[in-house]
């Protein structure tokens, strides 16, 4: 169903397992903040997966609606909808794939640190919620600031006792399909070719997209890598304005989050060759989480591939010494505001 919707190796790698592997996997996917601007697109995307057998749609209102019009699609996965919070307890048992977009957008003049204190205590509720239904499930974080949405999943989980960090991941694709589009369009590439990896964080300067790193390796002037760069960590905000106060991202991220989806569970079903850049914790650097380039397995993140900051440009490694204050900042905030609750 999804064939040739997503681009570069996810692409390859998802068609590849159409192909050759068995394709009658029943997994069972959770999206919280279904009924929201993420959610709805993002419960499309996933119900035309064959590799789901049940999608599980939770919201706070609004949802019912949206389970019952995709339940109309004829494709192999049952729909459900759960509303509030007595029905999430159930809408999460035997959960394998948890995505949650719940949570406020920017409006224009926001950051998205400036979404924390609403989003902070939504993200820290749900997840209280996950730890004691379904702890083994892959956790997909898209709810901002995720540079601190992250840390605090990782303390709730901790204080719950069922913390594994090879199952928390914080949504950075929409940076690498951006990246990839960005450079396909400057340098009139093939988009299916093009794979940039995009490290750091989520938001502003510590998004960092390593050009010097893309596939194909593309020559390019100090001018392009500088305006490439700041169009990418600057993507956000460009929609956030051109929606001009009716909220952020929404189609494109749940392009994306379904791409991330959809690797995990290849990964879930054996497939050994699946790649994807999220932010997660991580020893590459001194910080304790970090995006990079991950290489997904059944128990999640099976390893770091630490040879990507190795050998980067002076651009690059100034840029990733720039963004480590800003990000180690962000993930105190998530853990002090996790801890202080205790
Ligand atoms: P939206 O307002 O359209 O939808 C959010 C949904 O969350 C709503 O349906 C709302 O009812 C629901 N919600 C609110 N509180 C809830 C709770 N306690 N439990 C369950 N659901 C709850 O917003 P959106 O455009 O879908 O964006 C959602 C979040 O995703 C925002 O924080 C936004 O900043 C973030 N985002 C992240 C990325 C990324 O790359 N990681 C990209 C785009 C947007
Ligand atoms: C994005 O990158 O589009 C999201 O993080 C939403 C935002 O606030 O920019």
């Amino acid at each position: 169903a999804l064939k040739g919707t997503f681009s570069s190796k996810a692409q390859k790698q998802t068609q590849r397992s159409y192909t050759h592997l068995q394709t009658n996997a029943s997994y069972k996917v959770a999206i919280l903040g279904a009924a929201g601007g993420i959610g709805q697109p993002l419960a499309l995307l996933v119900k035309m997966s064959p590799l789901v057998s049940e999608l599980n749609l939770y919201d706070i209102a609004n949802v019912k609606g949206v389970a019952a019009d995709l339940s109309h699609c004829n494709t192999p996965s049952k729909v459900s909808d759960f509303t509030g919070a007595s029905e999430l307890a159930n809408c999460l048992k035997e959960v394998d794939v948890v995505v949650i977009p719940a949570g406020v957008p920017r409006k224009p003049g926001m950051t998205r640190d400036d979404l924390f204190n609403i989003n902070a205590n939504i993200v820290r509720t749900l997840i209280e919620c996950v730890a004691d239904n379904c702890p083994d499930a892959f956790i997909h974080i898209i709810s901002n600031p995720v540079n601190s949405t992250v840390p605090i999943a990782a303390e709730v989980l901790k204080q719950k006792g069922v913390y594994d960090p090879k199952k928390l991941f914080g949504v950075t694709t929409l940076d690498v399909v951006r990246a990839n589009t960005f450079l396909a369009q400057r340098k009139n590439l093939k988009l299916i070719d093009v794979d940039v990896p995009v490290v750091g964080g989520h938001a502003g300067i510590t998004i960092l997209p390593l050009l010097s790193r893309a596939k194909p390796s593309v020559s390019l002037t100090d001018e392009e890598v500088e305006e490439l760069t700041l169009r990418i960590q600057n993507a956000g905000t460009e929609v956030v304005e051109a929606k001009a106060g009716a909220g952020s991202a929404t189609l494109s991220m749940a392009y994306a989050a379904a791409r991330f989806v959809e690797s995990s569970l290849r990964a879930l079903d054996g497939d050994s060759d699946v790649y994807e850049c999220a932010y997660v914790e991580s020893d590459l650097t001194d910080l304790p989480f970090f995006a990079s380039r991950i290489k997904l397995g059944r128990d999640g993140v099976e390893s770091v591939i630490s040879s990507e900051l190795q050998g980067l440009t002076e651009y690059e490694e100034k840029a990733l010494e720039a963004l480590k204050p800003e990000l180690k900042a962000s993930i105190e905030k998530g853990v002090a505001f996790a801890q202080k609750q205790t």
